[in-house]
């Protein structure tokens, strides 16, 4: 039956908008009542259409002229401008306008993509996030960061473009396969080391919970970090300072995303490797003691999720990372800049010297 658990408003001025954090949305909810218009293009992909997208059509239906669904194909190998393209024909050969609205159901891959087609088509129309991962609901449906991946690099073409409501339907995780469970739980616990000692404390308690997809612990946990989300997007919405610290295991991750080929490695597990090379840089660089680094490795560990890195280099593995690092969006001429845990729940982004981080990636990868 139809709940709302909570509300986290984004604060962007003329670009604010609301999470909806709720239950079975699809069944008797009012929040797509505000939404009206000739068009509505459904962007999913064809894991996640048999599951829901009838079911949002229905709903959207009685409120626009005529709803079109497209459906893409699955995985982050798809997340790229052959896609994007896709979605662009539909919109013309549907003589789809700017009022046109784009509701994106599934995970961060589609999200992304519909994100990234919402704020280029016509120079930008109207898009709902409907975020069918855990990942997703905690992390890249909000915030307004949209991406397309380019064979050199991950996440390399996009835009920051908000959306108009984000609704995070717990109940769409319980046909999520474990191992998504797993990847999403890697931002979740993204959240504590960087901005929130207590929220560290509280995932240890209740990881179990969260593993056996508890509503209530998953409901608590997308609301927490998206409050901190919020906070941190409320500040700077372009990364032009603190938002860069969400990409904690990022710079390791998405090397090891791009060096293993988009899609052998999922997101969040690079990023949970990703972290464990970030937290031992830091404590490395004395910002961090060798117990808070144990503490997150075991976190990650229960979370189902890798705490060694790849080899992507038989070769000179730690020189391929940091080839692949130097292509990071934090690079500045060059310099590779890692987002460090200066003491539990506060981060801070700079460079480390080349010998320090391939000492790092030696000691992290298996
Ligand atoms: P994903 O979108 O590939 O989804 C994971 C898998 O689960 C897919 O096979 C998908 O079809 C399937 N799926 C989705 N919802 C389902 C459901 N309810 N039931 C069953 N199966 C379902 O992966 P993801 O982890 O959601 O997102 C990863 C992407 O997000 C990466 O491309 C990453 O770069 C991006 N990302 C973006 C941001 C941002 O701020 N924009 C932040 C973090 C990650
Ligand atoms: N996922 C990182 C960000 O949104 O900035």
């Amino acid at each position: 039956m139809f709940c709302n658990y909570s509300t986290v408003h984004v604060d962007l001025g003329a670009r604010s908008y609301q999470i909806e954090i709720c239950e079975d949305v699809f069944s008797d909810a009012a929040y797509f009542s505000s939404w009206s218009g000739s068009f509505a293009l459904i962007v999913t992909n064809e894991v996640i259409a048999p599951l829901y997208s009838d079911r949002l059509r229905k709903k959207i239906e009685n409120y626009f002229g005529r709803v079109i669904v497209i459906i893409l194909n699955d995985g982050e190998l798809c997340k790229n401008s052959k896609s994007i393209e896709k979605i662009y024909d539909v919109l013309l050969e549907n003589g789809c306008d700017r009022k046109t609205v784009i509701f994106a159901l599934g995970g961060g891959v589609v999200g992304d993509m519909a994100g990234f087609a919402a704020s280029t088509y016509m120079r930008g129309i109207p898009f709902v996030q409907v975020p069918t991962t855990l990942l997703a609901q905690v992390d890249s449906s909000v915030g307004g960061k949209t991406a397309i991946n380019h064979p050199l690099g991950k996440n390399m073409i996009g835009s920051f473009y908000q959306p108009q409501l984000v609704i995070c339907d717990i109940g769409t995780l319980d046909t999520l396969p474990a191992r998504e469970i797993s990847a999403g739980l890697a931002e979740v616990i993204k959240y504590a080391p960087i901005y929130d000692a207590a929220f560290m404390d509280w995932l240890e308690l209740s990881m179990d919970g969260l593993m056996a997809k508890d509503h209530l612990l998953l409901a608590y946990a997308v609301k927490r970090c998206c409050e901190i989300k919020a906070e941190i997007v409320g500040v700077d919405e372009r990364e032009s300072g603190l938002r860069a610290i969400l990409n904690f295991g990022h710079t390791f991750g998405h090397a090891i995303e791009t060096g293993m080929g988009y899609g052998v490695w999922l997101h969040g597990e690079g990023v949970a490797a990703g972290m464990v090379m970030a937290a031992e840089l830091s404590r490395r660089l004395g910002m961090l003691d060798a117990a808070f680094v144990e503490r997150l490795k075991a976190l990650i560990q229960r979370a189902g999720l890798p705490i060694k890195g790849p080899v992507i280099d038989p070769k000179d593995n730690a020189g391929r990372y940091l080839e692949l690092m130097r292509i990071d969006k934090k690079s500045e001429a060059g310099e590779i800049r890692f987002v460090l845990i200066d003491g539990p729940g506060k981060a801070v982004v700079r460079p480390a010297p080349d010998a320090l981080v391939r000492e790092v990636i030696d000691a992290c990868c298996a």
